[in-house]
């Protein structure tokens, strides 16, 4: 049976809107689920760095929230000011989302972390089982060799002392820039310090093997044949415990606890 170029093209046409109608609907109905995902692989992550998940632990998603709820407290930070802000939740604020805006975030000063916008709030996470300070883990992120490392670094409540280092999110490769989440070498960076006595950022990943975190507490290993991934981790740190990220916010925690 032959078909007119009519009935083909109006066929098509028809095909592809049942199709379109159906990936809207999808899109839509599953978009809150994504969210919940989203936030939970959050949890996930801060908890693994505040040492109260492993990663072979394998939960129900009610208990991970519920473990988070009970260690942790998240908090929404005005970087410019360095003050807590209540008003805006922090279980639902979208840090990534903010710092692509330009009413929501600030071009940043030229780095070499290649960060390009700064979040004008950005979340932090307060690991605080029984109200007591334990460790504050900040969102840290910047370009290695192939593209944008996420992360984030816990320091304990001495705001110097390194307890731990994590990146979800890279494109490094494999064996290379990638070994960036190789549990070796992100137990190395425990017992580090971020600052120097002035306040000033001083850790960084040298090239080669750094001594103690006693001896050399200032140095970490480099990445073997992943300079560039190395220096783009200490590019990173350097910006967000500095001033143009976290600086404002962690002089208010220090002067709060007195150290
Ligand atoms: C296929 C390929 C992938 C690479 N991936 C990385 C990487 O992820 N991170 C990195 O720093 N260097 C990577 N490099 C190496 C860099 O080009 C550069 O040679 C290296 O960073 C220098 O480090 P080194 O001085 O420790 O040898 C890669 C090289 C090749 C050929």
């Amino acid at each position: 049976m032959e078909h007119s170029s009519r009935y083909i093209v109006l066929f098509a046409a028809a095909v592809c809107g049942v199709c379109s109608i159906f990936v809207a609907v999808s899109a839509v109905s599953l978009k809150e689920r994504q969210e919940l995902n989203q936030q939970l692989d959050i949890q996930k992550k801060v908890l693994n760095l505040a040492g109260l998940l492993s990663a072979e632990e394998k939960l129900p998603s009610e208990e991970i929230s519920r473990r988070f709820k009970d260690n942790i407290v998240p908090r929404v930070v005005n970087l410019a000011t360095g003050s807590y802000v209540d008003e805006v939740d922090a279980d639902t604020f979208d840090q990534k989302r903010a710092a692509k805006d330009p009413d929501t975030s600030r071009t940043a000063p030229t780095n070499p972390a290649k960060v390009r916008r700064v979040p004008n709030l950005a979340v932090v996470y307060r690991v605080e089982p029984n109200d007591e300070l334990k460790a504050l883990i900040l969102p840290i992120e910047g370009y290695g060799l192939w593209g944008t490392l996420y992360g984030f670094i816990s320091l304990a409540p001495d705001v110097e002392t390194i307890e731990g280092i994590t990146f979800y999110e890279h494109k490094e490769t494999p064996g290379l820039g990638g070994e960036v989440d190789n549990p070796r070498w992100k137990s190395l960076w425990k017992g580090r310090k971020a600052f120097d006595d002035q306040g000033d950022v001083r850790i960084t990943v040298k090239k080669g093997i750094a001594g103690s975190p006693e001896d050399d507490p200032y140095h970490v290993d480099g990445l073997a044949g992943a300079t560039i991934t190395s220096r783009g981790v200490t590019n990173l740190l350097e910006f967000w415990l500095g001033e143009p990220g976290f600086g404002a916010f962690l002089d208010q925690v220090r002067s709060e606890r007195g150290v």
